[in-house]
């Protein structure tokens, strides 16, 4: 491993924002600057990164940021960086300023930009989950995820009482573009009756049957969580089969990006700002193509490439909780 030396580092945030990022820049500048770096903000990912909006952050720069959510640098989505002249000039503006590491909060997508800088251009880079679908290999938890699932556990919570109020059946959509552990998690904490997954077929014919069953015991109303999978509001189909095949009336209610929004709860400010911290320590030790993570409720870090894959791996094995519970 090469000795290269950590005068000055660069965060940014990059994807979709999650509740808890502001904590993670907070961490990472403020950990940086006890040890005496230089710290860049890069406002917008990627794209800001290729745009050179760049500036020199202090630890007033992060003050008074800890409990908002959204992220204080701006996010984007950059599809540009798929290609090699795009990361060749984001390389080159980070050589022109003296950037010597990139701290990269973001989800698998942003992790495989920084790991191609890192093998195509030599630049040194270090990961932070940051997602609210804790969808990522190698990590058990992201940061925005625990947010996110209390934002949607409340609103299901609220959709229950008028359900039960009036002898309904709610299909309640959460988010996760190809994932599904958002729903794994609120369907078990607010007690749904089903949790339709992300990539599986719809089955019909249990969820007619589960619903009914209910009926027999005595219920008067079903709350059905389900994951948004490749498009947002496929509910709406689902409840249109359900009517005409089923006999099965029901209420629709997409979540959508208030799940992104809020306050951070105390477990991802908590994680976020150790995260954070680690991140700066792992670079400050040479380490030049990693990611902190999470496993077993305990921080590591660990090589990038462990991280690149979506996954629901943290939550999945957990779906058979709430089919016994759910009867
Ligand atoms: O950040 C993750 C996520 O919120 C997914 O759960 C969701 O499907 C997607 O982003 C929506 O992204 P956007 O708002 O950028 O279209």
């Amino acid at each position: 491993m090469s000795e290269k030396l950590i005068r000055s580092i660069a965060v940014m945030t990059s994807g979709g924002d999650s509740p808890g990022m502001n904590c993670a820049i907070r961490s990472v500048v403020r950990a940086a600057i006890g040890e005496r770096l230089k710290v860049y903000g890069i406002k917008r990912g990627y794209q800001g990164l290729i745009n050179n909006e760049i500036y020199e952050m202090n630890a007033s720069s992060v003050g008074s940021i800890i409990h908002h959510g959204g992220t204080v640098l701006y996010t984007s989505r950059c599809p540009e960086f798929k290609e090699k002249q795009t990361r060749e000039k984001a390389a080159q503006i980070l050589e022109d300023r003296d950037i010597d590491a990139l701290v990269v909060i973001g989800g698998d997508g942003s992790f495989k930009g920084a790991k191609a800088l890192h093998d195509e251009f030599g630049i040194s880079v270090i990961g932070i989950p940051g997602t609210i679908d804790n969808d990522i290999s190698g990590t058990d938890y992201t940061i925005g995820f625990d947010t996110a699932v209390q934002t949607a556990m409340e609103a299901v919570d609220k959709i229950r009482d008028t359900a039960q109020s009036s002898d309904r059946t709610f299909l309640i959509e959460v988010m996760g573009a190809r994932t599904s552990s958002i729903a794994l998690k609120v369907g078990i904490c607010s007690g749904a009756e089903n949790i339709l997954l992300n990539n599986e077929k719809v089955n019909y014919e249990k969820i007619s049957s589960d619903v009914r069953r209910g009926i027999r015991r005595g219920k008067n109303s079903s709350i059905i969580i389900v994951a948004e999978g490749e498009s947002p509001g496929r509910s709406y189909q689902i409840a249109k089969v359900l009517e005409e095949k089923h006999e099965i009336s029901s209420k629709v209610c997409v979540l959508g990006h208030i799940q992104r929004g809020g306050s951070p709860t105390p477990d991802d400010r908590f994680f976020a700002s150790v995260m954070g911290k680690e991140a700066v320590g792992a670079l400050l030790q040479n380490l030049e193509c990693h990611a902190v993570v999470v496993r077993d409720a305990k921080v590591h870090v660990v090589p990038l490439d462990e991280c690149m894959q979506k996954s629901d791996h943290a939550m999945i094995n957990y779906l058979g909780v709430s089919e016994t519970l759910s009867i």
